[in-house]
């Protein structure tokens, strides 16, 4: 059978992680285009999947301005958030499958605008909550779909954003401003918001929410510092310093990916001294356009009275999400995403799966759900099993509008109904 052949939009970081796993699974997906409006990303793209040069556009619009292209299948729209809209509308009108990165887009009504257009074109769908493909996930969802726990009462969970990753893209970043790209919850935990609704099978209800941006502000700008981290005599007693965080990854080769590549791909010393002289990274934490939430916390309550509490916060080592599902039969736990303990309340036992161990998982990046949409999404165009993506339609508006209820409860102080 012939692979699905892809078009990626937006050559960064995304498009990089699934052309990647492109090149590893040539039975599934074959790059055949790139749009990408940065220079370098798009020479290397087209260069390293050999992409023809009628398929190399520098622009999402400049390849929307054709006809579908018989010799592409699928978009793999990977630009900024406040950016999938009219990509999205624009390729599903064309007659693409398209997968979509997540958020959706940042308001409910562009994302209802997307899921229209998909529902028109009855092309495949799928937006990259990657959560929802690792092997993790599907054993929990097992697990609780086999009522190993009995009924779901309650669950905790927790998103350790990390400190670092914290200040390098919510701060200096990307998703630094709600402006310009979408809030913390949408651009960070509407994974977790999804997560969480998966894991629950019901829908949610009603959301109430605190949280703010706390820390990285000027007022906590220590006296002294300077507004660049190259010039802050302060740096080596800063954990934040951009100074000491990106050169000492620039002197270890092993470290020469993320997040080092999105502020200097080239990984020269001369090329990061400029990107930190002069770009957004080099910044002081306590001196940015930021404006997102540094730390928020979610309740839901979902049909049936299931409650749920999320915290997202950027104070703690990056890691992987720590969630206790409470059950009338007994508990699901982990600490990392990875390992699954079950007690039961009958036997007092505890039981504990390593869903690591099997190493079923085709790529590594995000529990090897990165590699799960891809096997997922691209099975599905082959066989024409649209069961296979769980991340459609549906599920994602459901889960979305649960976020976007839950910041207008942070943003406005009352319960909101989702
Ligand atoms: N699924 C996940 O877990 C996950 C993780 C990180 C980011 N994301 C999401 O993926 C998306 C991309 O994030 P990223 O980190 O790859 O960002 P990025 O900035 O590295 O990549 C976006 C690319 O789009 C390009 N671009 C801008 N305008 C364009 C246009 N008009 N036409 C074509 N290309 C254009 C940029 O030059 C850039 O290379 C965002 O929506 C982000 O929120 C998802």
């Amino acid at each position: 059978m012939k692979p699905v052949s892809v078009i990626i939009v937006g050559a960064g970081g995304r498009g990089f992680v699934y052309a990647n796993i492109a090149k590893k699974h040539p039975e599934l997906l074959k790059v055949v285009g790139v749009a990408e409006s940065r220079t370098y990303h798009r020479r290397k793209m087209a260069r390293e999947h050999g992409i023809r040069a009628d398929h190399v556009f520098r622009s999402w619009q400049a390849f929307a301005r054709h006809p579908k292209f018989d010799d592409i299948d699928a978009a793999f729209i990977c630009i900024q958030d406040a950016m999938h809209e009219k990509c999205a509308v624009a390729l599903s009108k064309l007659g693409y499958h398209i997968l979509l990165e997540k958020p959706m887009a940042p308001s409910a009504k562009a994302c209802q605008r997307i899921v229209d257009a998909m529902r028109a074109s009855g092309k495949m769908f799928s937006v990259c909550h990657v959560l929802r493909y690792t092997e993790y996930t599907e054993t929990v969802k097992k697990l609780v779909d086999s009522g190993i726990i009995g009924e779901i009462v309650n669950i905790d969970h927790h998103e350790p954003v990390g400190w670092w990753h914290q200040a390098h893209a919510y701060v200096r970043g990307s998703w630094r401003n709600e402006k310009d790209s979408s809030f913390m919850l949408l651009a960070k935990a509407c994974h977790d918001v999804d997560w969480l609704s998966f894991i629950v099978g019901k829908p949610c209800r009603r959301v109430s929410s605190f949280g703010s941006l706390s820390f990285f502000n000027k007022a906590h700008q220590p006296a002294g510092a300077a507004d660049r981290c190259l010039d802050c005599k302060l740096s080596k007693k800063c954990p934040w310093s951009a100074k000491e965080f990106y050169f000492k990854r620039l002197a270890d080769p092993k470290q020469h990916g993320w997040p080092l590549d999105v502020v200097d791909p080239t990984f020269t010393k001369k090329n990061l001294t400029k990107a930190l002289r002069e770009g957004p990274y080099g910044r002081c934490v306590f001196a940015c356009d930021n404006d997102v939430v540094d730390h928020q916390v979610v309740d839901f309550e979902y049909e049936g009275g299931v409650t749920a509490s999320f915290t997202m916060t950027a104070f703690t080592p990056m890691g992987g999400r720590r969630t206790r599902i409470f059950g009338t039969k007994g508990t699901i736990e982990t600490d990392d995403s990875s390992t699954i303990r079950i007690f039961d309340f009958l036997t007092g036992k505890t039981e504990t799966i390593d869903t690591n161990a099997s190493g079923a998982s085709m790529a590594g990046g995000h529990g090897g759900g990165d590699g799960g949409i891809m096997d997922a999404f691209c099975t599905a165009i082959l066989e024409n099993r649209p069961e296979l993506i769980v991340s459609g339609v549906d599920a994602t508006i459901e889960s979305h509008l649960a976020t976007f209820a839950a910041e207008r409860s942070r943003k406005t102080g009352r319960t909101v109904n989702a």
